[in-house]
């Protein structure tokens, strides 16, 4: 298991910690009350959640716009963006780094993708991985790559209030449709101690003679809480779970100057814990219980470690995403 923090940080660590230690102090006061705000908020919207009307999709299809994993001629990045067509429509799932970094604008031009091609854009969460960059998440703003050509207006669903230039950004409050036929859980929130307060939509949709279909962004509220929610919304039953689930056991994705910083950020816990394999057991066990037929998981969050668990210990028929995919969703 490699070093969260290389050991060449450690001595200016010991050397600033009379600093650093009483501001991890206070946030870790306010990490605290906002794991119990997530956790009645949700709690509330889950009790307060309408069954929403999902057409019965005839067919259902994600192509692969930014993965970590990628195929030949296309370029891995540690992001997410999916693009889903079905027989009413299509939306398209989160916008990676944007024009930070070349996967979107390279993938994109591979698989002749722009937002032509999309009835409506929708962002898991706000954070830079899913909205456009760094830059696009310190100023709320999302971003696309200049090569996607003209937003046109388009809807821009969000699970929280920012900006979408070119579009027209609409904050979901509640589980609602999208486009496509493809319905939105409304936000779920999470406390992270970095990241703070936030909030995170899935997707669902529902495929004729099969069942539900969930996506998930980073799966920042977890998996268990989504499917709580999931099934307020449809009491058809679960096909097929998607994207990011956050395990970043063993490793990180995107590591930079000899942080990995995914095993820091957005785990749900203080800086001073790990994501565990007991934790990712629990979810297994979770997701096994829920029973579905198809996982199609993303390594974008998640280690190579903890993907080979879930391959090998999830019941489903289970994938790993790559960029430059197309994966039949309604088969
Ligand atoms: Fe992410």
């Amino acid at each position: 298991m490699a070093f969260r923090l290389s050991p060449l940080w450690w001595p200016a660590l010991a050397l600033a910690s009379p600093f650093i230690a009483p501001k991890l102090a206070k946030k870790n006061r306010r990490f605290k009350e906002n794991v119990k705000k997530a956790e009645v908020r949700n709690a509330e919207r889950i009790a307060g959640a309408r069954p929403l009307d999902l057409p019965e999709l005839d067919f259902l299809e994600l192509t692969v716009l930014v993965e970590e994993k990628a195929r030949e001629g296309f370029v891995g990045d540690a992001g997410v963006s999916y693009q889903f067509v079905t027989d009413r429509g299509s939306l398209l799932y989160d916008v990676g780094f944007g024009p930070e970094r070349p996967a979107l604008a390279h993938n994109a031009g591979r698989l002749d993708f722009t937002i032509d091609h999309t009835d409506a854009v929708a962002i898991s969460h706000l954070h830079p991985d899913h909205m456009g960059g760094i830059k696009a998440s310190r100023s709320l703003q999302v971003t696309v790559p200049d090569q996607l050509g003209d937003c046109g207006n388009k809807p821009c669903f969000l699970p929280d209030r920012a900006a979408a230039d070119g579009f027209d950004a609409q904050v979901v409050e509640a589980p609602q449709m999208l486009a496509g036929g493809i319905g939105t859980t409304g936000p779920l929130a999470r406390s992270l101690f970095f990241m703070g307060f936030t909030e995170e939509q899935a997707l669902v949709a529902k495929v004729k003679g099969k069942g539900l279909v969930v996506f998930t962004g980073c799966g920042h509220p977890t998996i268990e809480v989504i499917l709580k929610m999931v099934r307020h919304i449809s009491d058809a039953p679960l096909y097929a779970i998607g994207g990011g689930l956050h395990f970043p056991v063993t490793s990180g994705r995107g590591n930079r100057v000899g942080i990995q910083f995914q095993t820091f950020i957005g785990t749900g816990k203080p800086p001073w814990k790990r994501i565990t394999d007991d934790d990712l057991t629990r979810t297994i066990a979770a997701i096994n219980d829920a029973g579905p037929k198809k996982i199609f998981l993303s390594a974008h969050d998640t280690c190579d470690h903890a993907l080979g668990r879930l391959v090998e210990e999830l019941r489903a028929e289970t994938t790993v995403l790559e960029a430059g995919g197309v994966y039949p969703l309604s088969d």
